[in-house]
């Protein structure tokens, strides 16, 4: 039995349901003993963004009732801290890791030591580069991510058809993050003939990844720059129209520069990761949309992937082409993102159960 497909299938279990479903496999599976007295470190990047959290609280519940140990880290996206406390999980002798890296490069030398331990190693969310010693990836399909941004954006500004031109301003996230370029390489394939054809401008000129990319994902810093942009390309009357946004505490960062200077009503902006706060920025009309990413999905694929690795059997993957990690190509297991706006919110993240409308005030 697979857990996520069943979690796919009804679409609304929550995580609990998640767990039981794991520990309910697991056992069927035999994984249940297979897991005695098993550890799984799991290591994330921050506890500054939401999403990070539900990870980190997913996991380790759904690890806990499948039967395992679990420690689990963060390293406040300091990179070299993340090395440290894996060289820890490490001599803790873990069975498991599963990581979301703060910096994709830099951990080739703890998972050679985490491999000669014969440690198995999954790529969290963020494939983990440069390196043979991870053996398999769970995330989402990340240039997807980038195409439903685009794609929404070419529909708000009905760009086949209005006249425009209109303003637009570019964001992505960290260098660091694999994530990153398959997220502006999703939105810039269906953004760029529209450059080209002159309907959108980039005023600022900045189109570059090294000159749109956000270090940290830091939304002071893409609000520092959106302050920059605004009094620099912006100080003739003009408005920005739209800004591709890859994330929603970016977002955040980038409406409070606008704020900030001036703008009552706000241009198209995207994001990604349903992070509560911007949810209620879209039923608030502050941000267009986010890109929907079912951690309960994601942390149910990671524990199925971990439970047939370390029971001899071959984890179930549905890519083996894409996600070439500089090495190798790092067998994956791809879900699907989902464009979520004022129009469907309630549906796909209230009555999902994935956010508490309490929440939402
Ligand atoms: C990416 C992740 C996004 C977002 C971002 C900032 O790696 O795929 O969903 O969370 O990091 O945390």
């Amino acid at each position: 039995m697979n857990v996520n497909r069943r979690h796919l299938l009804t679409g609304t279990i929550g995580a609990a349901a998640v767990a039981m479903a794991a520990s309910a496999c697991a056992s069927e599976d035999g994984g249940g003993d297979g897991s005695g007295g098993k550890k799984v470190g799991i290591a994330m990047p921050t506890k500054t963004s939401e999403r990070w959290i539900l990870d980190g609280n997913n996991l380790k519940t759904s690890f806990e009732d499948a039967g395992y140990e679990v420690s689990l880290q963060y390293s406040n996206d300091v990179a070299a801290d993340q090395v440290s406390a894996i060289e820890t999980m490490v001599g803790q002798n873990v069975n498991v890791l599963v990581i979301a890296a703060i910096d994709n490069k830099s951990l080739s030398g703890v998972l050679a030591q985490a491999k000669g331990q014969d440690i198995t190693v999954i790529a969290y969310d963020r494939l983990i580069l440069d390196t043979p010693d991870v053996d398999y990836y769970a995330s989402f399909d990340n240039t997807k991510v980038g195409t439903l941004q685009g794609t929404y954006i070419a529909e708000a500004l009905a760009l086949d058809t209005a006249p425009g031109p209109f303003n637009i301003e570019l964001f992505a996230g960290a260098l660091t993050d694999n994530n990153t370029k398959y997220f502006f390489d999703g939105a810039w394939a269906v953004l760029e003939p529209y450059v080209s054809a002159g309907k959108l401008v980039v005023k600022s000129g900045q189109t570059s990844l090294e000159q749109i990319a956000t270090e940290n994902w830091d939304g002071a810093v893409a609000q520092e720059r959106m302050d920059n942009i605004l009094s620099n390309f912006y100080n003739d009357g003009s408005k920005v129209d739209v800004v591709l946004a890859p994330y929603d505490g970016i977002s955040r960062g980038i409406i409070a520069s606008l704020q900030g200077n001036g703008y009552t009503e706000m241009p198209v902006i995207t994001g990604q990761d349903a992070e509560v706060e911007s949810v209620k920025y879209i039923i608030d009309g502050l941000q267009s949309m986010t890109v929907y990413k079912d951690t309960r999905e994601l942390a149910a694929t990671t524990v199925d992937m971990v439970v047939a690795v370390l029971d001899g059997k071959d984890p179930e993957v549905n890519d083996t082409e894409t996600y070439d990690n500089g090495n190798k190509v790092v067998p994956a297991y791809l879900l699907e993102p989902v464009s979520v706006d004022k129009t469907n919110y309630q549906e796909i993240l209230v009555d999902s159960g994935y956010i508490d409308a309490k929440e939402l005030g």
